[in-house]
């Protein structure tokens, strides 16, 4: 049986980083949802779709061509309909047009039936907002991960800024907020801990000190 691992928790919290290098250690397959959101955002922006119409959101949703993959570096990489569009994926305006669409019960339908498919092999690693509590409700180990709205504006800020991106904190931290207002007021899936989810709060740890603390658990539940 494929083993589920759900790390749930809002943006700059850490998930994806931790979740890829629990899936690369555990050889599970991960699942970056946001990605697909974001990835929508891209599409439905290509094709000049108002961000109102439902209707061709939730076709966008349920036919594009997305395919995830790792690069010779060891990238994550992002291919719409062929064309690499990782680098548009992180934008900050792509996340905030993203969670605009993800309020749409139709679009998260479409969404959650590919986000499903992930479900194969050992395991998998899925990361997002609502893994734990509606795509994955049946998990074998639900995290989330949480951190203080100004730690995780600065890790966006230092995030963006290496991308070259040009960015104030100040202004960050007011999209951060924002974020979070809409993801968590929402009426379909908001962001919320699943009953049974461990939390954690990041705010003072380094990556690598998650990583470890969620390997503990997995141990201490004796998961594999
Ligand atoms: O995790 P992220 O920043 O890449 O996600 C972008 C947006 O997508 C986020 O603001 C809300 C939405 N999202 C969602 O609603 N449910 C998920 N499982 C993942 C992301």
């Amino acid at each position: 049986m494929t083993k589920i691992i759900t790390i749930d928790g809002p943006s700059g919290s850490g998930k994806g980083t931790v979740s890829r290098l629990l899936a690369d250690k555990l050889g599970f397959h991960y699942l970056d949802s946001g990605a697909l959101y974001r990835v929508l955002s891209i599409a439905a922006t290509r094709r000049k779709v108002d961000t109102a119409n439902r209707t061709e959101l939730s076709l966008i949703a349920e036919h594009m061509d997305v395919m995830f993959k790792t690069s010779t570096q060891g990238n994550f990489e992002v291919l719409l309909e062929g064309e690499n569009v990782t680098r548009d994926l992180r934008m900050e305006t792509t996340g905030a047009r993203a969670s605009q669409l993800a309020a749409y019960p139709e679009v998260r339908d479409a969404l959650m039936k590919r986000q499903r498919l992930f479900a194969r092999g050992d395991g998998l690693v899925a990361d997002g907002r609502d893994m734990g509590t509606v795509v994955f409700p049946a998990a074998d180990l639900k995290i989330y991960l949480t951190a203080s709205i100004d730690e995780r504006a600065k890790r966006r800020y230092k995030e963006l800024i290496e991308k070259g991106e040009d960015v104030s904190l100040r202004a960050l931290e007011d999209q951060v907020r924002a974020r979070d207002e809409r993801d968590t007021k929402r009426e379909v899936s908001p962001l919320v801990a699943a009953e049974d989810a461990i939390e954690l709060d990041t705010s003072d740890m380094s990556v690598l000190e998650v990583l470890d603390t969620v390997l503990h658990i997995i141990d201490f539940k004796r998961l594999l």
